[in-house]
């Protein structure tokens, strides 16, 4: 995509362009996005200005071809280039909801999970639960409970854990395990999403290989399944997960050596998506050949059968899917220096830009190829100077009721949500085929308090 220079770009630059081998990722908007008669964004077959006025806004939609793609395009790329088994697992955590669980399952998809209550969501979705992997630096007795009852793996992530699992009362089948270990690979991404360094709060340190896999090897109580690593998330190059391949490789050998048997190897996640023009990302299907001819060949040279090949990509599978449509409120500006356009939601349904600087894309969903003709700064509504969700964005001229809609929102976007200001969440449509179904209701101020508890002495 080639950024359009501003006096004639319109909202129009960033629709996917058409191709039978469009890689989500490499989009802004939902593949299904495109332009109606009324000038207005459609995407799923859905005008969004009428989502809007049936829904509300602040509204997340999600588009299910472009995450139904992004599945397939993964499942077979693994099944392209890898000459054994392979199994992809969605990383929840990028959002976790039940229709994103069901769907990615129905595509053949496991799940990882980091905590219970992404594992009960993924439970009461139906999710055959031995495609369940529970990570965690520090996962409660009953989370590991959950786990354990429901027949799913646990990632063992601590000296603590392994050694509370080995000591958890015997039951008819063996708890499965994976390990987490720490590859000490640098990638370059925000240090907030960078897991495979050393200095790392995940995982085993890679100097405890031996001791680690001698432990493992004397419980009786534990399948060992395989080994785990994740090295960050949003990275565009390929050689860290080169690299991270003939790693782990190195360490499968070592867990032969201590007579394991080796099953799985999970080589994480972290392909980046395009947010902005400028952002170049792989496809998935170049991502996934990297990874696949990086352990074949690795385990081709260390002479060790082929582990079955687990990936947990998160981002890259619902990343782009999905687009927030926000109704523009007031405008202000201050001569000389900027003019801030007010939309009706903010850090609260979007908590990047101010958590990592994250910087996203802007149109106005109801006039589509009006040209864009000023930067104007898009502020959300919390009571916090820093709630901008873009600065300086380049937008056509905007009045207030507009539909604004920021672009690729999909990863992290609703899973970090919080009720900031107490906002009630906004809700989230699946769109398909000009049918859209809520899948997340609209919080209600009602919603807001189910919880408080106002003690008899002060009422
Ligand atoms: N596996 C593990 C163990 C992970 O920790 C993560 C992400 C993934 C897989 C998926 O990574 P992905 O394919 O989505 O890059 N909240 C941050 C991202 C945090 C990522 C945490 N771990 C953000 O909004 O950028």
């Amino acid at each position: 995509m080639v950024s359009t220079p501003l006096a004639i770009a319109s909202g129009c630059q960033y629709l996917p362009e058409s191709g039978a081998d469009r890689s989500p990722n490499q989009f802004l908007m939902p593949l299904t996005a495109k332009v109606n008669d009324r000038d207005h964004l459609e995407i799923g077959g859905c005008d969004v200005a009428d989502l809007v006025q049936q829904f509300g806004s602040p509204l997340y939609v999600l588009d299910e071809e472009t995450l139904r793609t992004a599945c397939r395009q993964y499942r077979d790329a693994f099944k392209r280039y890898y000459p054994g088994e392979s199994q992809v697992l969605y990383a929840s955590k990028a959002w976790n909801c039940l229709a994103v669980c069901a769907i990615v399952a129905s595509e053949g998809l496991g799940i990882d999970v980091v905590s219970g209550g992404e594992l009960y969501t993924a439970l009461k979705a139906g999710v055959d639960p031995t495609r369940l992997y529970l990570h965690g630096n520090n996962k409660s007795l009953e989370e590991l409970q959950l786990a354990i009852e429901s027949g799913c793996t646990i990632v063992v992530d601590n000296w603590l854990e392994l050694q509370t699992l080995a000591d958890w009362e015997p039951s008819d089948s063996p708890i499965r395990i994976m390990l987490r270990l720490t590859p000490g690979i640098e990638c370059h991404t925000h240090e907030y999403i960078r897991t495979g360094h050393l200095d790392s709060k995940f995982g085993f340190d890679p100097n405890q290989v031996d001791d680690i896999l001698k432990r493992v090897s004397q419980q009786a109580g534990l399948e060992f399944v395989g080994l785990h690593a994740h090295i960050g998330s949003q990275i565009f190059e390929l050689q860290p997960h080169q690299d991270l391949g003939s790693v782990m490789v190195q360490w499968l050998r070592k867990a032969a050596e201590y007579h394991l048997k080796i099953q799985e190897l999970n080589i994480g996640g972290g392909l980046g998506i395009r947010y902005t023009e400028s952002d170049d990302p792989p496809s998935i299907d170049e991502w996934v050949k990297v990874v696949c001819d990086s352990v074949a060949a690795a385990c081709q040279s260390e002479n060790i059968p082929l582990p079955k090949l687990l990936s947990e990509p998160g981002r890259s599978l619902i990343g782009s899917a999905c687009i927030t449509a926000y109704r523009v409120g007031g405008q202000k500006t201050v001569p000389g220096i900027r003019t801030y356009i007010s939309v009706d939601g903010g850090m609260s349904d979007n908590p990047r830009p101010i958590t990592y600087q994250s910087i996203y894309r802007a149109l106005v969903a109801n006039r589509m190829s009006a040209p864009i003709v000023s930067q104007a700064t898009i502020a959300g509504k919390h009571c916090e100077s820093g709630d901008i969700l873009i600065k300086d964005a380049a937008l056509p001229e905007t009045r207030s009721g507009d539909i604004l809609v920021i672009m690729s929102t999909g990863a992290y976007n609703y899973s970090m949500s919080s009720n900031y200001n107490r906002l009630p969440r906004p809700a989230a449509v699946l769109v398909n085929a000009g049918e859209a179904n809520i899948i997340l209701q609209r919080e209600t101020y009602a919603d807001l308090i189910q919880h408080d508890r106002l003690p008899e002495r002060l009422k």
